[in-house]
């Protein structure tokens, strides 16, 4: 009676473990043990073992198992009965082990007592509840303690998944473009849609029967789009034109190309946009001169064929981070250097985009143009990719997980090129397909005021 021994082990038989479950439970629990046991004693005879490190890290593993499979496991296994059953191993006479689970052939270090056997142990499909009451019958506190961590972990990991679904289709997913406005007769010039979200904006509105021009810098990138696009459109009337917005020469001679070849224009998008640092051809800071004063000069060079085809519509991209932005007009169009200040000069570059919006909606009243800055939101595109590798992984792993994507992200371009009836809105700021109110420094009226001049001052333009 003072122990087993270990060549007795391997006729040690549990009922349960026959069941396909029970022998899932000894394989696992195995694997789990076999490594750390110390070699196979009679713990009556070294008695230290009993309590050892091995001990302990299988009571917390038992346990934690135990408040696992206690969360998932049906009412009837509640603790209050645990003596419904058992699957205490049992030595092929009969008798069973008191103490120290043996898993198949492998004990577990503890004392193996052999004692009589519990009424309960032969109750029917009641492997899994068995094993579930041993574990908690053996380990007492510490694995109801386990278990309740193990329940706490889950619950902590089941709330954090409900909130990121919350998040994901409240906040990242955004809503989607309301109407299905036909476009056929319409022609749309949308800057920077070779990729992102001008390229999802331009396959949306291709695919209503707009002819889509697609102003870009490089002629490949371009192509390829074109190409992309009409394949999924099924619409021939997609065409490329070069415009590079960081040289104004090039916006010019775009101009005079554009206004040669095309009759009409129905809606300006001014899309294309860089977030990154730099100094532009002419001296200018990179952002503030492709986001902003190009695309100033270049829906001043078209106002008059957008009158011309008016009831037509300018929207112009703008970002949340606006609300970072300064419009400081001693430095605003000063090159800087380093992430923070690159940073800061895209913020600064879409609050101008913002309030020129509401200047241009004042100034084109009654002439059938109207204008819409818009938020297309937090977007999964190519826009980090001049940053350095390092901050390159790291936006795109936050961007993987909380930005929208293209499509999602150009909904509310669509909307306020095709929806009817926002012309009352003409100015304002849309953030998922609806108008908002942006912050106070977004719609100061004087500084806007102040900003056009500047702006035309800088481009020699005289009204
Ligand atoms: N992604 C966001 O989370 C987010 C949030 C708020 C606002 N926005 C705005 O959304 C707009 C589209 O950005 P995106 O996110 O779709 O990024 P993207 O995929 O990088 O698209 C930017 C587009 O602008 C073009 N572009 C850059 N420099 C140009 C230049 N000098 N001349 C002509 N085209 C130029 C790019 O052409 P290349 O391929 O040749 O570079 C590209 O087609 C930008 O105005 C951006 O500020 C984006």
């Amino acid at each position: 009676m003072g122990g087993i021994p270990e060549g007795d082990i391997s006729s040690l038989k549990t009922p349960q473990a026959e069941s396909p479950l029970g022998r899932s439970l000894q394989l696992f629990l195995r694997l789990l043990f076999s490594p750390a046991a110390p070699p196979r004693q009679e713990e009556t005879r070294v008695p230290g073992l009993l309590r050892g490190s091995p001990t302990r890290r299988g009571d917390w593993a038992l346990g934690f198992l135990d408040g696992i499979i206690a969360l998932l496991a049906p009412s009837g296994l509640s603790p209050a009965q645990p003596q419904a059953a058992s699957l205490r191993p049992l030595l092929s006479d009969g008798r069973s082990l008191r103490k120290g689970p043996v898993f198949g052939e492998v004990p577990f270090p503890g004392v193996l007592r052999p004692v009589q056997p519990p009424e309960a142990r032969a109750r029917p499909g009641g492997g899994g509840a068995a094993f579930i009451l041993l574990a908690r019958r053996r380990h007492g506190q510490r694995a109801r303690q386990a278990g309740m961590a193990a329940a706490a972990v889950l619950a902590g990991l089941a709330l954090l998944a409900g909130l990121y679904l919350w998040y994901y289709y409240k906040v990242v997913r955004g809503p989607k473009c309301p109407n299905e406005t036909r476009l056929r007769g319409k022609t749309v010039l949308l800057t920077g849609g070779n990729s992102g979200i001008g390229k999802a904006t331009a396959l949306e509105l291709a695919r209503r029967g707009a002819r889509v021009i697609l102003a870009c810098r490089n002629k490949e990138r371009a192509e390829s789009a074109v190409h992309d696009i009409r394949r999924e459109s099924g619409n021939n009337e997609v065409v490329s034109m070069s415009l590079d917005l960081a040289n104004l020469s090039s916006v010019q001679s775009f101009v005079d190309a554009f206004l040669k070849s095309e009759p009409r224009l129905d809606i300006l998008i001014n899309n294309a946009g860089v977030e990154n640092g730099g100094t532009s051809p002419e001296g200018f800071n990179l952002a503030f001169q492709v986001n902003y004063l190009s695309h100033f000069l270049l829906t001043h060079l078209l106002l008059d064929r957008l009158k011309h085809c008016a009831p037509t519509r300018v929207v112009v991209l703008g970002s949340i981070v606006y609300i970072m932005g300064r419009i400081d007009l001693q430095n605003i169009q000063k090159p800087v250097d380093g992430l923070l200040k690159s940073f800061q000069a895209y913020c600064n570059s879409k609050l101008a985009n913002i309030l020129y919006t509401r200047e241009l909606a004042k100034r084109l009243e009654g002439t059938g143009i109207t204008c819409y800055a818009v938020d297309p939101g937090l977007v999964k595109t190519g826009i980090f990719r001049q940053h350095p590798i390092w901050a390159k992984l790291l936006l795109d792993t936050i961007s993987w997980l909380f930005f929208r994507d293209p499509v999602n992200g150009a909904q509310t371009s669509i909307y306020c090129a095709t929806q009817k009836g926002i012309e009352r809105f003409s100015g304002h700021y849309f953030a998922n397909c609806k108008v908002q109110e942006p912050f106070p420094k977004a719609r100061d009226d004087a500084v806007a005021k102040k900003l056009w001049e500047f702006t035309e001052r800088m481009l020699g333009i005289v009204e």
